[in-house]
């Protein structure tokens, strides 16, 4: 069955971005210009995906409004002549890709955000998509995925190796055998493990494709001693009875859930917009050589 759906959880509270989460939403966050929850939008389109459900909750409505006109905006735009940036919002609300809406009342876990997809997705496939992680290669991620599911029909999560020391933020996969290159099964699903007891350093990051079967398990998933319903409890549930495949990501991954890496990510993309990157690159580098001046 064809994959055309997505659900991008944006529910969270954004604790490690306060204060500035304390009434904005850390999608909205920008990287230069563009907000962090559009390039997810976009990687969905890029990958052949027609409808969007995004799951927000109090404090979001500016993710609703980002992707809606703005006919005050364009009225000025217009008559200013400005028809560079008249295009680009035009284009970001006619992306060609169908946005729905609903709202997680608590934040009671990623499981518990996700289950409130159920009766959007349906009887069908579908990826979910966090915007924490920006994803870069040739082929999108999430296609990547969708191309692995008709294959194999299997759910499939993405995972990238990460440094030994920082698996207790992930959820870990165990890995049972490669049975295709960058294709593993797994044998169990850890919910940030402890470093010591890690059964690998092959973390699940924010793009999994599942089947529907999902649902009824989130369910029936109770909370963890944190009082979140963990999607990755519900993964780990779901393959005791049908497969799911871990699919090994070799781009380049920027996780912009956290300020230092969201700063990294930040100048990285400024060394490549059109309008910063002259300016920014003279600034590094002036900014290398005071600081090792001082040291
Ligand atoms: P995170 O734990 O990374 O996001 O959840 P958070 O809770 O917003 O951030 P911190 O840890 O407090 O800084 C991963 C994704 O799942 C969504 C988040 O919005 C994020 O995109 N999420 C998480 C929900 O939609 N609902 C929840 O109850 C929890």
């Amino acid at each position: 069955m064809k994959v055309r759906k997505a659900i991008i959880p944006a529910a969270g509270l954004g604790t490690r971005f306060m204060p500035v989460t304390k009434a904005m939403p850390k999608e909205m966050l920008p990287i230069v210009d563009k907000p962090t929850i559009q390039f997810i939008v976009e990687e969905a389109k890029k990958s052949g995906i027609e409808d969007i459900l995004i799951v927000t909750g109090k404090n979001k409505r500016s993710i609703e409004d980002h992707f809606d006109s703005n006919p005050e905006l364009e009225q000025n735009l217009q008559e200013k002549g400005k028809t560079g940036l008249l295009k680009m919002s035009q284009e970001i609300t006619h992306l060609g890709i169908n946005i729905y809406y609903t709202r997680q009342p608590y934040p009671a876990g990623l499981g518990d955000a996700i289950a409130r997809g159920r009766s959007f997705i349906g009887d069908e496939p579908f990826v979910v998509m966090l915007g924490d992680d920006l994803m870069m290669d040739k082929v999108p991620l999430t296609k990547q995925l969708i191309d692995r599911y008709s294959e194999t029909n299997a759910s499939t999560i993405a995972v990238m190796p990460v440094p030994h020391k920082e698996v207790y933020k992930y959820g870990i996969i165990e890995p049972d055998s490669e049975i295709a290159p960058g294709l593993i099964n797994v044998k169990s699903f850890v919910e940030k493990p402890e470093v010591d007891k890690a059964p690998s350093d092959y973390a699940i990051i924010g793009r999994y494709l599942l089947t529907p079967e999902i649902f009824p398990i989130l369910a029936e998933q109770k909370p963890d001693k944190g009082g979140e319903i963990q999607l990755t409890d519900a993964i780990d549930t779901m393959n005791k009875t049908q497969r799911v495949l871990a699919h090994v990501f070799k781009g380049t991954r920027h996780d912009v859930g956290n300020k230092e890496s969201y700063l990294e990510t930040s100048i990285e993309y400024g060394l490549k917009h059109p309008e910063t990157k002259d300016a920014l690159r003279k600034y590094i580098i002036d900014l290398g050589k005071k600081l090792e001046e001082q040291n």
